[in-house]
């Protein structure tokens, strides 16, 4: 497997900081904390942490708004804390992934701060200044992602500035050559002190039109999407000139050596794939997100991975994305049974899986009585049920204390614990175990990691596909419904299913069953 990059062969688990492990009682999780868990991560069978942003910020947008990209925040410890932390993942063999977030800073940020100023300020130009339009009102239509109008008027200079997410979260001009060197700063800063790569926020909102025109209508608005889904964002994302910022940073990781690049770019399988570059000049991964929102049925599934497959451009690595801190875990999208289906789905389909904190023990969304709602998004749009509370609720170390071993303290957010990671260890039925299986089986198993991807079917509720890594074939076959079904295979030998007691059970040629909810993984 030594042709591959340690990101291709490895797992990526993503770690939302303020809720893995908590060390000084305050209820909210910090470094020191996480560092007593990365053996944790080892046992579990992971390659590489995804640390949510752990900077400097007032936490209007919980770290998404950075007040300092060259420090941490003394809520999650220190620079010294950082360092131990990455020096002991380093020692266990786990790479390092930080959250870079390039596309706005804190309103709190000193740049900010100075562009606010005046319009003479030097740093005026590093942000989004507009003049009103004629009638006073905002430069042009632009709406917030989390609401209202992207525009915030500030009175002492007399202009508006453009801010994607919250008003706390201003835009950075990224057409401005010296925001562009002072954020290779930021990356050089953390690179040089051992990370081996980023997942960079919001990667394809960077540059937005240079004349500000209007967005257009979408005249497939639903009553129930969020507001902002009423214009498209034809002038706001995804414009060509974003490609030569990513080129850049691509470039900054190669001085470095074998770092990763990944992209959170939501967009359709066409427009993603841009985000490859040419000739390998692009992001190593633009993440794949399409199982986040996928309806969970054997066709729509075998249609998706068909599609992002032949779209692939050459040499591309694909990846995939079950759960991230922004949507609603897969153990609640698709029911307790058919996350333990999905968990074989992650690990066997072809390309690096991303993990999200949790999902290996099946954990489920919070329920957030609304006085104890902390997500700006829910909080900014009340009503619109977004709000992301719920797939950020502590970990569930055990169920015997009162903060599930994640605190001493009052968790930020309520533990939504009715499992735990004590609880499910030594049970060989587990999600945990199941998790465990299936990835020390993916590492030990070259046509799970290098294999190629084929006859991918469905037949009813079964989903099936093949790898295959030269001599190596194995077969994997997904009951995505719930009435026990058959499935036509190979002769072979069952390597792992989600049913206990099946490891080693014969395939037969022909007919073969497959309980309610079962997938599994046969050599053939
Ligand atoms: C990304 C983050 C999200 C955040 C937003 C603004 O989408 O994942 O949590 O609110 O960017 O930074
Ligand atoms: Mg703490």
């Amino acid at each position: 497997m030594s042709e591959l990059a340690w990101w291709q062969r490895g797992v990526i688990y993503q770690i939302y900081p303020r809720s893995f492990q908590d060390s000084d009682g305050d209820g909210i999780g910090d470094l020191a904390g996480i560092t007593t868990r990365l053996r944790y991560l080892v046992e579990l069978g992971v390659d590489a942490v995804w640390l949510s942003p752990i900077y400097p910020s007032p936490m209007a947008d919980f770290g998404y708004d950075v007040a300092d990209y060259c420090n941490i925040d003394p809520m999650f410890g220190t620079l010294a804390d950082f360092k131990q932390f990455a020096d002991r993942a380093h020692e266990l063999g786990l790479k390092v992934l930080l959250d870079f977030v390039p596309n706005h800073s804190s309103d709190r940020h000193p740049w900010f701060e100075e562009s606010r100023s005046s319009r003479e300020n030097p740093k005026r130009d590093w942000y989004l200044w507009r003049d009103p339009a004629p009638d006073g009102g905002p430069p042009n239509n632009w709406l917030s992602r989390m609401g209202g109008s992207a525009w915030e008027w500030d009175a002492p200079t007399r202009q508006y500035y453009y801010h994607a997410f919250l008003r706390e979260q201003p835009d950075l001009n990224w057409r401005n050559p010296r925001v562009r060197r002072a954020m290779d700063d930021v990356l050089r800063f953390w690179l040089d002190r051992g990370v081996d790569g980023f997942r960079v926020d919001v990667l394809w909102l960077l540059i937005k039109d240079a004349r500000f025109r209007d967005n257009p209508p979408n005249l497939a608005y639903k009553a129930g999407e969020p507001a902002h889904h009423r214009l498209l964002q034809t002038h706001t994302e995804d414009q060509p000139e974003v490609h030569d910022i990513v080129r850049s940073m691509r470039a900054t990781l190669d001085e470095y050596g074998k770092r990763v690049l990944i992209g959170e770019i939501y967009l359709p399988v066409p427009q993603l794939m841009k985000y490859y570059g040419a000739n390998g000049d692009g992001a190593d991964m633009p993440f794949n997100f399409q199982l986040l929102n996928a309806r969970w049925n054997a066709g729509d599934i075998a249609n998706m991975i068909r599609d992002y497959n032949s779209a692939l451009p050459e040499h591309a690595w694909p990846n995939w994305v079950l759960g991230n801190h922004d949507n609603p875990r897969v153990a609640s999208r698709a029911g307790p049974v058919q996350a333990r289906v999905a968990a074989v789905l992650l690990l066997t389909l072809r390309g690096t899986p991303t993990l999200y904190y949790g999902d290996e023990i099946g954990m489920t969304d919070g329920d957030i009585p609304p006085d104890q709602v902390q997500d700006p998004a829910e909080l900014r749009q009340p009503g619109i049920g977004q709000g992301r509370d719920p797939e950020r609720t502590p970990m569930q170390w055990n169920t015997s204390s009162a903060g599930s071993g994640f605190t001493t303290g009052k968790p930020w957010l309520p533990i939504a614990a009715n499992t735990s990671v004590h609880d499910q260890e030594d049970d060989a039925s587990s999600m945990l175990s199941l998790y465990r299986r299936l990835l020390s089986l993916r590492h030990s198993n070259a046509a799970l990691v290098q294999g190629t991807i084929e006859n991918v079917a469905a037949f009813g509720d079964v989903l099936t596909y093949e790898r295959r890594c030269r001599n190596l074939r194995l077969f994997i076959a997904l009951n995505m419904g719930a009435k026990e079904a058959t499935v036509q295979a190979h002769r072979g030998v069952v390597l792992l299913s989600t049913l206990a007691g099946r490891d080693g059970d014969a395939l037969v040629e022909g007919v073969n069953r497959l309980a309610a909810g079962e997938a599994f993984i046969a050599a053939i």
